[in-house]
């Protein structure tokens, strides 16, 4: 077993998936401190940038928690992170990082377990691909 722990960003909408960690953190469900949540008003509201910068900054891995499809408060912010996200999972992809570094999903203000399970399930998943390596990715200008 390594003793390698992930440093995983998870941008979380606020409307839905902060009250979901909220609400696992009020019940005491158990998740990994691997995943450090950052609060966005919207998934919609997560640049590209922020997530290059997050991986480039020491990020192993990158997650986007927003509300389902159909229920973002500003109606398609989440539509158009769908989008962007499978840009940028074919992006890093290219440059040899593994997409699955990368996540989208929907945690409702109600789906504390999913957060849970999400947040568990994206630190296995990232243990087992080790930290992530950015020598030569840096060198071609796309996390500069
Ligand atoms: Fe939650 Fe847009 S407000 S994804």
């Amino acid at each position: 077993m390594s003793d390698f722990h992930p440093n995983i960003v998870a941008f979380v909408c606020n409307w839905c998936s902060y009250a979901g960690a909220d609400k696992a953190g009020g019940q005491k469900l158990q998740y990994t401190s691997d995943v450090k949540l950052i609060r966005v008003m919207c998934s919609g509201r997560v640049d590209p940038q922020f997530i290059l910068d997050a991986f480039r900054k020491g990020a192993d891995g990158v997650m986007v928690l927003g509300c389902h499809p159909g229920d973002c408060h500003y109606r398609t912010g989440n539509l158009k992170t769908m989008k962007r996200i499978k840009l940028l999972q074919n992006t890093l992809t290219q440059f040899g990082v593994n997409p699955d570094r990368l996540k989208l999903d929907w945690v409702a203000a109600g789906e504390s377990e999913k957060f849970q399970r999400i947040a568990n399930e994206m630190s296995r998943i990232v243990s087992s691909l080790g930290p992530l390596k950015l020598r030569g990715f840096v060198e071609t200008g796309v996390l500069a």
